[in-house]
């Protein structure tokens, strides 16, 4: 596979502090292979005896998930003052959305399209962490993905590029400052790297079959960004591209991400995934895993033990240079110093937990808010000063931890406050009634359906809330099937005919297929687990104490054929103008009766709702673009600048997510019928305009060739300014040659 010239320049690795390198060096001089193998190991929190004697030995580099401060000073101390050279370790989270402060997961995150919350939620995160000890999480996760059967479109910023990279940089800032010294700051890790996300058939770990132009347009920009941003580690991702597995792969982690991206930080293996080479079939044993790794540059060993078990006979027996190894360890140390680990190794036990603070707590309330997405709503929200009597139904009303969502380690479910917590603290408890209908998601049974309608018919609204628990999203746990599971659409169809106004609330991990349920409901809001105060933002929310202001950050399927969907698709040569619906086709109907057209018969061509959908509860007017200029010169370096005047059209006030997107009428390839090139987020009061401008420079209209080479094409443009990936009327411009 040749390797391609990345759209922007490559960028030079930062700055190397020299002196930092000289003590890297010397420190190296002094090692031995077995403690140069040592800094390579991560090992997971074990019995306290073992894990401490191997760090004594200088066996182990840095541990995974232990999060008690006073067995990791213990450890430190046993690295520090009792290995022979006493080199730090590291300790390492999968600190995703929160650490005790439980924010949305990050598909929730990306649906508020506010980075600077996102990257305020991240550093909540790394400052409660790192007082635990913990200085490395494994986020953000920044896999594009466009199938929602893989569970773990939940940890990602959905189907966009632009909005998996500008959400990924703004984790990397909230996480590690400016300054990865700073006792609070935690090394980040742009994962998983890469094509993670095109798992074939939305089944995890599976292969992906990636072509240049699409790794190129798609997959890499995100993690490009994140280099740029001065990322602290990378993580190979387990699947393989077209054949090969990310932790051999020599052409994406030397050629694209050290030489073409300059990154000198860590590149660190997924669990196990060195090891798993040998389940793909492309290493016979843990000796060959190991050495397909280390010529890769995969710096460090996550349990998968083929670094510690095999790479001193490696070298050895002349396979593997030690050079390659020291060249492991100096990243491995750079990182170490970078952290300010030699100077400050230890967690100060005297200071308070910084968790849950009322601060912290406010982020999360306020992250939470801005991530739902109000999809439907006949006027029922929010809900009027004549509702007095609330019923409370569904089985996520009242689930403190699946609210956390997937990847929540560290949620201390009694600082959840859940929906029915907050609407009865807002509405006083004897005007919220509760009846969960079904016990949990999954609950098949119908007995409890005549006591929850029998609490909806006598209230004056009726809240349904319903979902996924938390362990139905995230890794290995993917879905065929994305209708709702257990007897949740019985228990809504049995509601609907008790006639009272009905509003259908979802708690998921991941857009499940709601059609039916989306049909019954008078108002529809959508949330991606919300954290630890998604009651209260939902509380907040339905009682109009919040304005809804989330947007997709996925296509939202109908069924689950459609997937993979999304908004930036190819026009095909035969896009459909019209379309029929299966059950209208008459008996014996002519083969050609339905058109010859790319849309499924039973499910028409549309998503049930786009990417970039999100309503509010006022209303908002986006004019068309207007340009300064009908030509963009693609050498003359003059940005075109792009406008549209917002109005809120409503009575109150609200924020609006402009979408700037743009086609590509003639390509040498063909290209999608629409790209998000920008966005920006802005608050009105009611009657308020506003100006919102953007630029677009011929860098922003570049693609990659079959070869992966960039192109940048003169011909004709259009460019959208909309609140959807669906809406608004097209202004056209061309790019010239010159
Ligand atoms: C897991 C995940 C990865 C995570 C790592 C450490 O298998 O794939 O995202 O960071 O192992 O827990």
């Amino acid at each position: 596979m040749s390797a391609f010239v990345a759209v922007a320049s490559c960028v030079a690795a930062p700055p190397k502090d020299a002196v930092m390198e000289a003590r890297i060096d010397s420190l190296l001089d002094l090692m031995t292979l077995q403690e140069k193998i040592g800094q390579l190991n991560q090992f997971n929190t074990a019995q306290f005896d073992t894990l401490s004697a191997a760090v004594a030995q200088g066996r182990v580099g840095s541990i995974i998930n232990e999060v008690n401060p006073e067995v990791v000073n213990r450890l430190q101390r046993k690295a520090v003052e009792e290995s022979r050279l006493g080199i730090p370790l590291i300790f390492a989270r999968d600190v995703i959305h929160g650490f005790n402060t439980v924010f949305p997961i990050p598909l929730g995150q990306a649906a508020t399209w506010n980075p600077d919350l996102v990257e305020e939620a991240a550093r909540i995160a790394a400052i409660e962490a790192s007082a635990c000890g913990i200085r490395w999480t494994f986020s953000p996760m920044i896999d594009v993905s466009r199938d929602a059967r893989w569970g773990r479109i939940a940890e990602s910023a959905g189907e966009d590029p632009l909005l998996n990279e500008r959400m990924g940089v703004a984790m990397i800032r909230g996480y590690q400052t400016d300054n990865l010294a700073d006792p609070t700051a935690v090394a980040a890790c742009a994962k998983h790297f890469a094509g993670y996300g095109y798992s074939e058939s939305g089944k995890d770990y599976n292969t992906t079959w990636l072509p240049l132009p699409l790794l190129a347009d798609v997959v890499l920009p995100p993690f490009e960004a994140a280099a740029n941003a001065g990322v602290a580690t990378f993580m190979t991702s387990f699947n393989d591209i077209n054949g090969v597995p990310s932790s051999g792969n020599q052409w994406l982690m030397r050629d694209i991400l050290r030489d073409k991206w300059g990154f000198d930080g860590v590149l660190v293996s997924d669990w196990n995934a060195i090891t798993e080479m040998i389940n793909h079939g492309v290493a016979a044993d843990k000796k060959a895993a190991a050495l397909l790794a280390a010529n890769a540059g995969v710096d460090i060993d996550m349990e998968g033990h083929s670094y510690p078990d095999a790479m001193e006979a490696l070298v050895r027996e002349g396979k593997l240079d030690e050079n390659v190894i020291d060249d492991l360890v100096r990243n491995v140390l750079r990182l170490k110093f970078r952290l300010g680990l030699f100077e400050n190794p230890y967690i100060d036990l005297s200071k308070p937990s910084p968790s849950y603070s009322p601060s912290h707590l406010a982020a999360a309330t306020k992250a939470a808010e801005e991530s739902a997405i109000l999809l439907k709503n006949n006027g029922m929200l929010p809900l009027g000063k004549d509702v007095r009597r609330i019923a409370v139904i569904g089985p996520m009303a009242d689930a403190p931890y699946d609210q956390g969502g997937t990847w929540a380690p560290d949620i201390q479910r009694e600082h959840s406050v859940t929906p029915l917590a907050a609407l009865r603290k807002l509405y006083g408890e004897k005007n919220v009634s509760y009846s969960p209908g079904v016990k949990f998601t999954r609950d098949i049974s119908l007995d409890g359906i005549p006591e929850a309608v029998k609490a909806a018919s006598e209230a004056d609204a009726v809240i349904c809330f319903l979902g996924e628990e938390a362990v139905m999203s995230g890794e290995a746990h993917c879905m065929a099937d994305l209708d709702l599971k257990g007897a949740q659409t019985a228990l809504l169809e049995a509601l609907d005919k008790t006639g009272k106004p009905l509003a259908v609330v979802f708690m998921a991990g991941r857009p499940l297929t709601i059609k039916k349920e989306n049909a019954i409901a008078d108002a529809v809001l959508y949330t991606f687990h919300g954290g630890t105060m998604a009651g209260e933002a939902l509380a907040n929310l339905l009682s109009g104490k919040a304005n809804p202001s989330g947007k997709l950050p996925v296509t939202m399927a109908k069924m689950t054929g459609q997937y993979p969907i999304y908004y930036a698709h190819k026009n095909t040569g035969r896009p459909p103008e019209w379309t029929v619906d299966l059950d209208s086709i008459p008996l014996e109907a002519i083969q050609t009766s339905t058109g010859c057209t790319s849309y499924y018969l039973d499910a028409g061509k549309d998503p049930l709702y786009p990417f970039g959908y999100g309503l509010s509860y006022t209303t908002f007017d986006i004019s068309s673009p207007r340009l300064s200029s009908a030509t963009l010169a693609k050498r003359s370096g003059e940005p075109l600048t792009v406008e549209c005047t917002v109005t809120n059209t409503g009575d109150r006030e609200g924020q609006e997510t402009v979408q700037l997107y743009v086609r590509d009428m003639v390509g040498s390839l063909a290209r999608p019928v629409k790209e998000l090139k920008d966005f920006k987020k802005i608050s009105l009061k009611p009657g308020e305009s506003q100006v919102v401008s953007f630029t677009l420079t011929p860098a922003q209209l570049a693609y990659h060739g079959l070869d992966g080479k960039p192109i940048i094409e003169p011909g004709e443009f259009r460019v959208w300014t909309a609140g959807d990936s669906a809406s608004g009327t097209p202004a056209t411009f061309t790019l010239t040659e010159q």
